[in-house]
């Protein structure tokens, strides 16, 4: 048995307030703690958005009642709300600026809006771009410009790699994370295939069942040169970040397919048979999901935390076994090994053999110690 600190997934979306019949603040938080990770950081597109303090306070309160792994709650940046972000940052995750489309509300196109919350949101936590391509030119530059941390979402292009990579050697304080499935899936093929290559095992991949909106997400599953680019320029990646994305399969499979995958209990097997494969080590692991997001986020150490994973075990993932409330997984069928036997968090056993054993609320918001 291998034992390591409990994970940190930077980027979660648990649907509270607003969206429960996808996921909640106690279905997402047993799938984070059935994954490996005792802390992730919820994101502020819900219904309504968290981008004031009576909506943090909304989103705090179902999270402290339903919670059963540590957290912490982004803010989000909206066109008219820097000061009262800024005031709240030493009880939020951190700020999350939408400079392109996505779902939810919260979209900034106006440059001149960006500056006052890169003026204002204090500089001991990070700004959390959602920025593709040449916005992210453009929200680097903006670090650039006020000397403050930007961290990238889920990079998965090649060209953003290599411009991240750029700035960092020009000493720009940006840091970024990448997502699982832009690391194991690559763009479908065209129909009628629909399919998505797995660009790493090649037995796994293939159909993810039902329709072309099973396949969307943002940013979308990028092209094998891509996926060639972010593993060849890993060390420019500070951290693995799920984007836990949860849609219904009837949400998924209808006209209009809403973008995002689950994530939480995917990511560190598919990590772990990445190192079975030699494609990676532990300890790129742990620098990713635990060392560099703490330090990037500025998130206090947990006491007493670790998981146990079987590296041998080996098993097929399966959209039943999961506690995610979505009911699917694109990585459905994949052989996959290495598996979290037991998870401990503060002391107390928190999972173990596939049962969640602590009860809602036990969670605790780590911005509140
Ligand atoms: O695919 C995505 N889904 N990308 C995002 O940026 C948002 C997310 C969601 O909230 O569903
Ligand atoms: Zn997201």
């Amino acid at each position: 048995m291998l034992k390591l600190p409990g994970l940190i997934d930077p980027h979660v979306h648990l649907r509270e307030p607003g969206a429960t019949h996808k996921e909640d603040f106690d279905s997402g938080t047993s799938a984070a703690l059935a994954g490996g990770f005792t802390l992730v950081l919820a994101m502020p597109n819900t219904k309504p958005p968290i981008f004031d303090a009576s909506t943090l306070d909304l989103a705090l309160a179902a999270a402290k009642e339903k919670a059963r792994c540590d957290y912490a709650q982004f803010v989000g940046a909206g066109p008219d709300n820097a000061d009262q972000v800024a005031a709240l940052a030493d009880k939020a995750a951190a700020l999350k600026m939408y400079l392109d489309k996505t779902f939810g509300e919260l979209r900034l196109d106006d440059m001149t809006l960006w500056q006052l919350h890169f003026q204002k949101y204090p500089k001991q936590y990070p700004i959390v771009a959602h920025s593709e391509s040449r916005s992210m030119a453009a929200a680097i530059l903006f670090a650039a410009m006020y000397d403050r941390p930007v961290h990238i979402a889920h990079i998965s292009l090649r060209e953003e790699v290599l411009l991240i990579k750029a700035a960092k050697e020009r000493g720009i304080k940006v840091t970024c994370e990448v997502c699982p499935h832009h690391l194991f899936l690559t763009a479908p093929l065209p129909p009628p295939v629909l399919r998505t290559p797995s660009p790493i095992f090649p037995e796994n991949g293939g159909g993810l069942g039902g329709g072309r909106g099973r396949f969307e997400v943002r940013p979308r599953l990028a092209a094998q040169k891509d996926v060639d680019a972010l593993w060849a320029n890993l060390d420019v990646i500070d951290c693995f970040a799920t984007d836990h994305a949860p849609h219904t399969l009837e949400e998924k499979d209808s006209e209009k397919p809403p973008p995002g995958f689950p994530g939480l209990e995917t990511a560190l097997p598919l990590l772990l048979t990445a190192v079975d494969d030699g494609r990676l080590t532990i300890d790129d692991i742990v620098l990713r999901s635990v060392t560099n997001p703490r330090r990037i986020f500025n998130l206090p150490e947990q006491p007493e935390t670790w998981i146990e994973v079987d590296e041998k075990a080996e098993y097929e993932i399966k959209a039943a076994d999961q506690f995610t409330r979505c009911g699917w997984t694109p990585f459905e069928g994949w052989k996959v090994k290495g598996q979290v036997i037991r998870v401990v968090l503060r002391a107390c056993e928190a999972f173990k053999d596939g049962k969640v054993l602590v009860p809602p609320g036990y969670g605790q918001n780590v911005r509140a110690w």
